[in-house]
């Protein structure tokens, strides 16, 4: 297992035969390095008292939600603050269905939802409880939001049967535990991404802008960063908040955006431009607010086109891994791949934005990935998954070209 030195590690322990080794997953974390505290909920102190976890843990063992007591000392915000990562081993059915349905209703359960880190489950029981739909919808809803699953095993139970449900070794639960620390597959890579609409001035109160939310853009930065990146996010004018561990520039038009990308490409070593860049801008910005003629007459404005922001980059000698978004709304998949040709991108993320499920705005995408070599469609889920699958790929991509 890899080393847990200074992690804080919350250990849950749920009502199960196999508790009896939690004891020892304890004795593991310790000596791997990682200071541990214990939660339990009461049915698990019917199978292995307090006390044992307490002496093996060197910290006071949680039990109660509501205890003054016991809230003095670290309640279930403190806990979930000073945790740096969850595991419950054992995961009862019960408790697994508890926390698919978000109940607060104890305090382990009540730390999981305080808490923002991974989660890992160990689950355990008996295998026509494991086998059962409703555990496996509720296993199902934990894992789509990102809970890790140690196990099951398979093998002879406490009850007899012989089937998948039993809790895995202590050292197998955290050989799988320990690799959800990992750094990331971006870690030490530089990574830039541009996000949302531009807004190309008329004139003083008027601008020419698109529907782009940033959503994706942003899901991207988050997932980037999540993989170790160091992310630097261009962006246009939007309603999101930006991660917090990542340098945000904000610009307003596709020349300010412009020059801020060939101010920091230099340094990059992924280049994603999400951006709906305005293809477009106003030829001359009026100094004052244009005042309608009142004669029926119409009104033609004198456009220009605007630079290609990814072209440009993907022109560089020494150019990073280059990728292009294709918003596109039919001809999807041709149009996209004319633009990985034309603009010489590594990797174009088509996007179908005619189905209004999708794409700008929504919470939700389906995109194919097309490079040179090969089409991956990501069918539709939500941004922030998508997003990893993206980060993933490009991840998968530049390393291969490393070795
Ligand atoms: O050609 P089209 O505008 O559809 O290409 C979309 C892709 O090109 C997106 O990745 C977008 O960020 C990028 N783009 C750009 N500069 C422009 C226009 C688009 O970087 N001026």
């Amino acid at each position: 297992m890899k080393s847990l030195a200074n992690k804080n590690i919350l250990l849950g322990v749920t009502g199960g035969i196999a508790a009896y080794k939690s004891a020892e997953i304890v004795r593991h974390l310790k000596k791997s390095g990682a200071s541990v505290r214990v939660v339990m909920t009461k049915s698990a102190e019917e199978f292995i008292t307090p006390l044992t976890l307490q002496a093996l843990s060197g910290n006071r063992v949680s039990t109660e939600l509501l205890d003054t007591e016991s809230e003095a000392a670290m309640g279930h915000i403190e806990l979930a603050k000073w945790a740096d990562g969850i595991l419950i081993a054992p995961a009862t059915a019960n408790t697994i269905a508890r926390l698919s349905s978000g109940r607060g209703d104890d305090l382990l359960s009540t730390v999981t939802l305080a808490f923002d880190g991974p989660i890992s489950l160990a689950p355990a029981m008996n295998q026509a409880m494991w086998r059962d739909n409703r555990t496996q919808d509720n296993l199902n809803k934990l894992l789509t939001q990102d809970f890790g699953i140690c196990g099951p095993g398979s093998g002879e139970q406490a009850c007899g049967d012989t089937g998948l449900g039993r809790m895995l070794e202590p050292l197998e639960i955290l050989e799988i535990f320990s690799s959800s620390f990992d750094k990331g597959v971006l870690s030490g890579k530089n990574v830039l991404i541009t996000a949302g609409p531009t807004q190309e001035p008329i004139d003083p109160v008027r601008f020419i802008t698109n529907r782009s939310s940033g959503k994706m853009g942003y899901s991207l930065a988050h997932a980037a960063i999540e993989q170790g990146a160091q992310v630097t996010l261009i962006s246009g004018p939007v309603n999101i908040e930006p991660p917090s561990n990542c340098n945000v520039i904000a610009i307003n038009t596709a020349k300010e955006m412009s020059d801020a990308v060939k101010h920091h490409i230099k340094e990059m070593d992924v280049y994603i431009g999400t951006a709906a860049v305005s293809d477009y801008s106003p030829a001359e910005v009026k100094d004052s607010k244009i005042k309608k003629a009142g004669d029926n007459s119409s009104m033609i404005l004198e456009l220009k086109e605007n630079e290609d922001i990814l072209k440009f980059v993907s022109e560089l000698e020494d150019r990073p891994y280059v990728v292009g978004f294709a918003a596109e709304t039919d001809k999807l998949i041709e149009n996209a791949e004319n633009k990985l040709k034309h603009k010489k991108l590594d990797l174009i993320v088509a996007n179908d934005v005619s189905d209004k499920s999708i794409g700008f705005d929504s919470e939700e995408n389906e995109v194919t990935l097309i490079t040179k070599e090969e089409k991956q469609l990501l069918k539709k889920q939500n941004k922030k998954k998508i997003s990893k699958k993206i980060i993933e790929f490009i991840s998968g991509r530049i390393n291969e070209q490393n070795n």
